[in-house]
Parts: C-alpha cells; structure tokens; sequence
C-alpha cells in the first residue's frame, strides 16, 4: 500500500524532485565514478540530454520507422554529442566510422555505445533460447552466449539487447521462442549463465560485451498472447514468477536492463516506478542502466498516460528510463522540463552519470574504436571452433518427445529412408528468429546432416511434397501459407511407400515466431497435417523432426506416430546436431522447458499453477475445474523429454523429515540406466508447500541435475534444500519461508517421480 502511494505521488506531482540519492548496493569503481562525477561537471544540459538519447542507424530497423529526424540529422547530432547510442550498426568499419563522428567533432569526444539484438549468435547462430533451455544446461548457454559476445565485439559491437528473460505461458505468444520457456528456477539459471558469457569476467575486454536483460518487466503475460498487448497481474505473480530471473541477472553482474512495452496494471513498464526505483535501483541495487524499447517513451502517449512528448519524456525520466531508444522524447524536452522545475537536474546527472558508468566500464573512453577490428572480424566470426560449439548446442537442444517402436536411432547403412517435406532442405529456417547478422541460407539443412552421416547416400532418398510458404513472404511478418497447390504429395507418398522408415521434417518457418508474431492456431500451418497423414497412410514407420519456435498442438501427431523428435529452430548446425540424434551418434537428453499443450484452447498452460478451490477431479465431472472438451493436462509436460536408453528412479531419502529455520535438508535418490545405451538424464527435484499465508503452485523446481550413466550404472544423486530455496513472497510482503508441511518429488519430468514430505519447523 505504502509503495502504491508513493508510486502516485511520483507521478501525480507536479514537481518531481528526487528526495535522496540513489541507493546503490552494487560495487562502484572510486576511480570512475570520479571521473564521471569531473566529467558531470563539464556538460551542458544538452550534453547530458545526448548521453540519454538512442537512434537507431537508417541502415537496419528492428522496429516501426524513425519518426523526428532524417540521416543527415541525425548525423548532425552525433557530432553535436546528442546521440549517447546507437542501435543497429554493424561492422569493424561502419561502427568505427559512426565514432569517428561522436570522438572526433562533439565537444567532449564522449564516445558512443553500439548496441544490437544478437539474441542467439551474431553469425555463428545458436539454438533460438527456447531450444536451448531444453538442454537444461547454463554452462551450455553461457558458452554459446561467450561465442556471441566474441564474434559482437569483433564486429565492432558493445551491447547485446540480451538476454530475453520474460517467463512466458503462453504459446501463441511469437516470442516466446526468444526466452528460456515457463519456469522462474530454470530460467533464473540461464539468465545468469547468458549475462555471464557475454560480459565475461572482465567487462573492459575487447571480446566481451555488456548485456542488457529484457524486457523489464511481464512482458510475457500479455492478454490473449497478442503482442504488445496489456498485462494486469498481481505483485505476488510479479515477484515469484516474473521478477526471479532479472534478479538472478542482476545479481550476475549485467549492466543494462530494458523495459517492456507493456503496461502493468495501468502503469506502462516504461513509466513504471514501482519496477525501476523501487525494486530494480531500489531494492536491488542496480547501478547499470534502463533502455526504453524502441519508442517506449513515446508510445506512453499512445498508452493513454501522457499527453504529449514532453510529458511522456516526464514520466519515463522519473520512473527510472535512464535512455531513450528511437523514442526522440528526451532530446526535444529534458532540457525544458528541467528549466521549467518540473523535472529535477539531478535526476538527469542520476541517468547520465549510469550510462557514462558503463561506457567506462567498457573502456570506451581508453580507446573509443577498441571493438573495432577488421582482422578480427574476418578470422574470428564464423569460426570452426565457434560452428563446433553451435553443433554441440544443436544437439543438447533436442527433445525426444517419442520413440515407441524404437524406430530411432536409424541404421546408417542397410535402411532405406525417405526424407520428405520442404523444411527438410530448408537451409535458412533453422537460422530462426532474431537471427542478428546470420547469413541467409547459411545453415546446414536436416538433408544435409543425413548425407553427411549416412553410409550410402543411395539410402537416403528426398522427396519435398507439398510447397510450404509461398513466394517471397518468407521475410515478411505476413507469411504465406500453401494451403491448396497440392503436388508433390503424390511424389511424398511414393517415396514413402517403398521406405524401411520416413523422416518427415514438419513444423513451423522461423518468422511464425518472434516479435510481432502471435498466432491464434498453433496447429501445423498449410498442407502439413495432410502430408503427414498421406504418408502415414502408406507407412507407419514413421519419424517426425518438429521445427519450430514455441509449443505446437501436435495432438494428432503424438496419437498415431511411433516418434517425434523436437528439434525446434537450431541455427547454423541444425542438420548435423539433429543427424548425431537420429543416427545415435549422440543420444538425446533435452527436456521441454515448456508445457506442450493438447489444444491451444488450454494456453496459458504450465505446470507450476494453482491448485484452485476446487482442482479437476480427473474424472471431468461438472463443479471441477475442468473443460468438457479436453483434459487438462499438457500434451508433453514440462520437464519431459526421452532417451535412447531407460531410466529407474529408486531409494528416495531425505536427511531429516523436519528443516528447522535456518537450516538444510539433503534429498538423495539413486537413479539407474536399465537401457542398453550410455545417456544423459536430468534429474529434477519438485516441491510443494501445502499451506501458505497465500496460495501455492502445486509443483515448483527447486533443483536439477543432469548426470551420466553408462548401461546398468547406478548413481545416487544429491541435492541440498536449504530454507531459503522454500522462501517466496507471501502474505507479508517479503521473501520468507513459511513453517509447515511440504511435499516432495524427484524424478524425470514434472508429472512422475518419487514422492516423500518434510516439515519446515
Ligand atoms: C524489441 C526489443 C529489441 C529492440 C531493438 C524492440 O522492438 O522489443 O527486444 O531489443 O526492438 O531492436
């Protein structure tokens, strides 16, 4: 209540003013900051204002078009020292050429700080986040987000707008494939692991790069999955499941935030001072920077908050919106509002002093073209090194979703196989969505992975059946489906039929995710579903690799075909990293990081929900929460995914059946590889606290680990629960573990596993 009404006070005052400096917690460098503080002392207002204001270059636009100023203004204004920043510019030379303009003309030679969305590799390309999750390996992502930075900053670049960390329920939400799925825990890991690759150990290195984490904040709970759409939830759903992974990102050192375009319970996130003072600066101690989205600032207008620029530039200012990207808010009128006593200088000097902190911490102003370097960029971007660590990443990603006959792993030599759908040879959808500087067409296809493994390529027969997106809408937001030409699915089911086993490459093309990409139907687009059925029709040995960015409803598919292998969006080595799957040579270990659903009917659907007063009684009857039309559970759960080999849960022990405060629970269970193949399974430890002062989900993750087994290996398996990881923000408005009963499971997914109770005292 308290902050609600200091929330009011700060927007609804007409002198805003701040009443103490800011807290911050985090370690600050004595040397910068006096350099800053000699450096505040020297600029003008203007200065400052041109410290606080993004332009996007005129070359690359990742959002609606400039509005304000044309190139040579803007260029203008970089060399007046009012572009603090820029956006999508790229290269050793273009970018050294852009500082050239801001080091060598502006007054004070502050140099600029380029920043890009290189979300999931710069060239090189990764898996899309999502994938990547499934590997339920940080280091992994911290390795390939390292890649990333490395291959960045040799382009001249000194920012990523990344790491995405909005948690996200629901599927038909485009860019859910941009984060690391439904799970606070989970997701809080990765958060940390991609901040910690790309800023390194040493942020003034010229092969790392600051990250910003985005977008701050619940941006993932958008009404209907429409992007850009409203959110209107509750501080408990804030804290305990949005916030965790920015505050894991914090806590590992990132340098920036971003905001979200969406309002939160009538406050837009950009002018939001419950979530940037308060808790971010505040709380946290956070002494990096916030960027706008693009135009965030001035969409406030749009929102409905501010009347105009000036007061849009007002209200994000105070909120905490330190710059302002392709917004052109703050130029136009910072220096007004501070003369006019509406805006406090101090707040400026508070917003300039943290993006100059940062460019300090960059080492910019040691050598403002550190980053650029030709000879780098041409040796260090796609490397063979870097595409190692992209095909190791291609097949962590996967997910082995079935594999009832055993059909996988496929025979290199003495099986016929028919690869068919046009995905299959698609060199360019597995790049993904926010492919920053990808080559197009630059990925090895599913086809060409299966040539490369297969023993006689006289085996491995293709057919593309049925066109899948038409004509040039490929890189448009509006794709265009093949909904009526159906040829080739004559030549698919000819194929077909003479097969030992069918590969069936079916999904999603990359741009159906990513923002702007919401659909309303997550079933299979185009003529897919009856390609499948076509050929399932001839041959039931049939092998599904789903390519895709966010949960499918693939109900039909898992009802009737013996396997389907998620093999998402998975960049540059695709085709290899689902190959070493398909043939064995590597045996898949992935685990959905997000329910499947079973109808999108369902969405939002996550495993970690509430109980409700009155949970589906499993037998659909009326006055439970249930539909009449469908269950409730997920088609593939969270958590889920198979392996080539079989795993036993048993002896599941707990050190003490009681926790007293302040005080730790071991949990063991012995896991064993009863399949005849070595594998990789992680195993997951869920609790459940049976009575809180509010409501709790009824499973959370509080633990993981992913081990290997050799066939009949055993291994006991330990994790350590302390008070803390029971804690959540109940009732009392903090961070608190609440005594009483709990339960608890370990084992392969988030529906099946091993259960026992503690009690914390
Ligand atoms: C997106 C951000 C992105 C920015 C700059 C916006 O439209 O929401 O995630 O970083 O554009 O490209």
């Amino acid at each position: 209540m308290r902050k609600k009404l200091l929330l009011f006070m700060m927007m609804g005052c007409a002198l805003f003013s701040f009443k103490s400096e800011p807290k911050s917690t985090g370690k600050l460098d004595v040397e910068i900051e006096t350099k800053i503080t000699k450096l505040l002392t020297e600029m003008t207002i203007d200065e400052k204002m041109g410290q606080l204001n993004q332009f996007t270059s005129r070359w690359e636009m990742t959002g609606p078009a400039p509005q304000g100023n044309n190139e040579q203004q803007m260029l203008e204004m970089i060399k007046s020292g009012l572009v603090g920043s820029i956006l999508n510019v790229t290269g050793a030379e273009a970018t050294r050429k852009a500082q050239t303009l801001a080091v060598e003309n502006s007054r004070l030679k502050i140099p600029m700080i380029f920043g890009y969305d290189v979300i999931h590799g710069y060239q090189t390309m990764f898996p899309i986040p999502l994938a990547e999750a499934a590997s339920w390996e940080p280091e992994l992502a911290r390795q390939s987000s390292r890649v990333a930075a490395v291959e960045s900053a040799a382009a001249g670049l000194h920012w990523t707008f990344a790491p995405m960390v909005d948690i996200a329920r629901d599927a038909r939400w485009g860019r859910i494939m941009e984060g690391s799925g439904e799970d606070p825990y989970l997701g809080s890991l990765f958060a940390a692991a991609r901040v910690k690759g790309f800023q390194g150990d040493d942020l003034s290195a010229n092969n790392t790069i600051a990250a910003c984490v985005k977008h701050f904040a619940a941006y993932g709970f958008i009404e209907s999955g429409r992007d850009y759409n409203t959110v209107d939830i509750s501080e408990s759903t804030l804290r305990n499941v949005v916030l965790p992974p920015f505050k894991a990102a914090a806590d590992a050192g990132a340098v920036t935030f971003m905001n979200a375009f969406n309002e939160i319970g009538g406050t837009p996130a950009t002018a939001n001072a419950h979530l940037l003072r308060d808790i971010l600066k505040g709380e946290w101690g956070f002494n990096g920077f916030v960027v706008s989205d693009w135009n965030s600032v001035g969409e406030l207008l749009v929102h409905g908050v501010a009347a105009d620029r000036k007061d849009a530039a007002r209200l994000a200012i105070t909120a905490g919106s330190d710059m302002d990207m392709e917004g052109n808010c703050y130029v136009p009128n910072l220096k007004t509002l501070v003369e006019e006593g509406i805006v406090d200088i101090k707040l400026v000097d508070d917003a300039v002093r943290r993006v100059l902190r940062v460019k300090f911490q960059l080492g910019l102003f040691d050598d403002p073209y550190k980053y650029c370097d030709e000879n780098k960029e041409k040796t260090l971007i796609l490397s063979r090194e870097n595409l190692q660590v992209a095909r190791e990443a291609a097949r962590k990603s996967i997910v082995l979703l079935k594999n009832e006959k055993q059909l996988l792993p496929l025979k290199k030599e003495g099986q016929k196989i028919a690869l068919i759908g046009e995905l299959a040879a698609d060199k360019d959808v597995p790049l993904g969505s926010w492919r920053a500087k990808a080559i197009t067409g630059s990925a090895v296809s599913l086809l060409e992975g299966m040539q490369n493994a297969v023993s006689s390529p006289a085996n491995l027969v293709y057919a593309k059946g049925p066109a899948f997106v038409v004509g040039e809408s490929k890189f448009t937001v509006h794709l265009k489906f093949n909904t009526t030409d159906k040829s080739g699915i004559e030549e698919a089911v000819k194929v077909a039929k003479t097969a030992d086993v069918v590969v069936l490459a079916l999904g999603e093309n990359c741009f159906q995710t990513g923002e702007g990409r919401s659909q309303t139907d997550i079933r299979m687009k185009g003529l897919q579903q009856e390609l499948l059925e076509a050929v399932y029709a001839v041959n039931k040995n049939v092998v599904v690799v789903l390519m895709n960015g966010r949960p499918m409803d693939i109900s039909w598919m898992a009802g009737n075909v013996p396997s389907i292998v998620e093999a998402w969006h998975l960049g540059s080595e695709a085709g290899n990293g689902i190959a070493d799957v398909l043939f064995g040579d590597y045996n898949p270990a992935g685990k959905l990081p997000v329910s499947f659903p079973q109808t999108v009917g369902q969405v939002p659907i996550y495993y970690n929900h509430k109980s409700t007063g009155r949970p589906s009684d499993g037998e659909g009857n009326v006055f439970w929460s249930h539909y009449t039309d469908a269950p409730n559970s997920a088609l593939f759960p969270f958590g889920y995914g198979l392996s080539y080999t079989t795993f036993t849960y048993s002896d599941l022990k707990i050190s003490s059946s009681e926790m007293s405060k302040g005080g730790k629970l071991n949990v063991s269970v012995t896991v064993k590889n009863t399949g005849k193949v070595k594998g990789q399974e992680v195993v997951q430890l869920y609790i459940r606290d049976l009575v809180g002062s509010i409501t709790r989900p009824v499973k959370e993750l509080k633990a993981f680990d992913k081990i290997w087994l050799n066939p009949g290996e055993s291994k006991v398996v330990s994790f350590e629960l302390t008070e803390n990881d029971l804690a959540f923000w109940g009732a009392s408005n903090q961070f608190q573990a609440e005594p009483g009963d709990f339960q608890l499971w370990v084992g392969p997914n988030s529906v099946e596993g091993l259960k026992t109770t503690f009690k914390l005292k």
